[in-house]
């Protein structure tokens, strides 16, 4: 009944299989792409890498700057090509012809912690598949988590002292809260288990040794992953048939459009991947927008007078019909993936030619589109390093391109978890600016490292959050 779907059924027109057409092309180099204006080659591209680690920004504005929104650079990889602006995320995005491959994108990447999650499939397979796991997004679902992340950032931020370090705070909350609506599991020492094997395997996937060396980050998440995959191989037979409130049970028991169950090693993989999806995005878009909000003291009264309203007419459950009413915290959360794009970089192969303006670019190349520069483009953004949410609003939105704003991407592969996403922000500052606020000296600027995700990149945040 449920035996694992095989990559060799998805054939793309030609009657090949990705990995097939993986294999065949071959991968371009800096010949193929002479004719893209970009880097000359340099005998060690690992001074790039490094530059580039230590200011991303400053590097990718360079770049476009002086070559346009197509252009060619060399990292640790090899040679690949940047896409910036709205008409690329578009074309990727949109993918209308099949071009662009996410799992040869994403692969080398993610490949050896996290294969086999819907990301990593391309076309007809992550069709099915996306279809499928779905189930675990509609409402009924969502409803049920939606109560148990009000009780998990209530029993949190009561327990947060006045001053505090925000980005371990949250990244931590985060895991505790994933621990029932992923996993159905309550807080404790099994709890704390599986998180330390997760945050190894997220750890690994951004490492810089890409294979598992002993010591290194990939060693430990590679055995993250054996620790995960037991864990979730010992559950599997007890979530199947049952009924349950978290995402893990509601994928034992999601049916393929055939009535077909997942495999076993298939939820696994959809499980672990999900969990990484999940886990840095939170933790990165929670930690800007705090840290707008502390340094807006404006925006965050606004955005309290807006959340005590909801209290007040509601009480102090947030019914699910009601998550629209957070206007003014949804621009608020847009605005600040705006500056700080929680993915600021995304992966794609060509896997024919395709050309974006006068540039044609060739099968076989690392493509990448750019979210993070995307947002700051001043011709869509005005003063683009300004916070300013009501740029969300629906008057000041009228007439921007529909991908000037993605960092939950688009097309087949936009965020599956994007509601799921917004509801755990509005839950956290439906609790957060009733008790707390957030106080940051206005002298404090904070350092956000850029990639592989925004974060702070030093100090953790120091915030004030004093009782109300
Ligand atoms: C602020 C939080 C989040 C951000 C900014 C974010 C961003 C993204 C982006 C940019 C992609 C597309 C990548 C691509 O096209 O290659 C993606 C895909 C995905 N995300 Fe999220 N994500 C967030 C939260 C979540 C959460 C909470 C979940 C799960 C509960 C989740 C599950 C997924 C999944 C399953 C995919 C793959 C979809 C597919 O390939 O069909 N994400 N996310």
């Amino acid at each position: 009944m449920n035996a694992p779907v095989s990559p060799a059924e998805f054939r793309t027109d030609d009657g090949s299989t990705p990995a097939e057409r993986f294999r065949r092309l071959r991968k371009t180099g800096y010949e193929e792409l002479k004719d893209i204006p970009g880097d000359e080659p340099m005998a060690f591209p690992v001074m790039r890498t490094i530059r580039f680690l230590k200011d991303p920004l400053g590097v990718v504005s360079e770049r476009y700057g002086r070559f346009g929104r197509v252009y060619r650079n060399q990292n640790l990889d090899g040679w690949q090509v940047s896409l910036i602006g709205p008409e690329a995320n578009e074309l990727v995005f949109m993918n209308r012809d099949k071009t662009f491959s996410s799992e040869q994108g994403w692969g080398p990447v993610l490949d050896y912690v996290f294969p086999r999650g819907v990301m990593l499939m391309d076309f007809e397979e992550h069709r099915i598949h996306r279809k499928t796991l779905s189930a675990a997004f509609k409402p009924e679902p969502m409803k049920n988590y939606l109560g148990a992340l009000q009780d998990g950032i209530a029993r949190g931020i009561e327990a947060w002292p006045e001053r505090l370090r925000f980005y371990p705070a949250i990244k931590q909350l985060t895991l505790d809260l994933a621990a029932t609506s992923f996993l159905g599991i309550p807080w404790g020492p099994e709890a704390d288990r599986i998180n330390r094997a997760f945050v190894a395997m997220v750890a690994a996937s951004i490492g810089i040794v890409r294979k598992p060396v002993p010591f290194t980050a990939m060693w430990r998440g590679v055995k993250g992953r054996k620790y995960m995959c037991a864990f979730f191989g010992r559950e599997i037979p007890k979530r199947r048939g049952a009924s349950g409130d978290d995402i893990f049970t509601t994928i034992c028991n999601a049916e393929h459009d055939d009535g077909r169950l997942l495999s076993d090693q298939e939820i696994i993989d959809h499980m672990n991947f999900l969990m990484m999806a999940a886990h840095d995005t939170l933790t990165s878009s929670l930690t800007s927008t705090v840290y707008y909000l502390g340094k807006n003291p404006d925006w965050q009264d606004t955005v309290r007078a807006e959340v005590r309203g909801i209290r007040a007419a509601h009480g102090d459950r947030i019914p699910y019909e009601e998550l629209g009413a957070f206007e003014k915290t949804e621009w608020a959360f847009k605005e600040a993936m705006r500056l700080n794009a929680p993915v600021p970089a995304i992966p794609r192969r060509a896997l024919r030619d395709f050309t974006l303006g006068n540039m044609t670019v060739p099968a076989g190349t690392q493509v990448g589109v750019n979210p993070m520069m995307t947002h700051r483009l001043p011709e869509i953004w005005p003063e683009p390093e300004k916070f300013d949410p009501a740029r969300f609003s629906p008057e000041n939105s009228k007439g921007r391109h529909k991908y000037a704003w993605v960092p939950f991407g688009g097309g087949a592969h936009m965020c599956l978890g994007l509601h799921f996403a917004y509801m755990q922000a509005k839950a956290f500052f439906f609790e957060l600016l009733d008790r707390r606020e957030i106080v940051i000296d206005p002298a404090y600027e904070c350092d956000f490292q850029m990639f592989p995700m925004p974060r702070p990149r030093r100090d953790g945040l120091p915030i004030g959050l004093r009782r109300l």
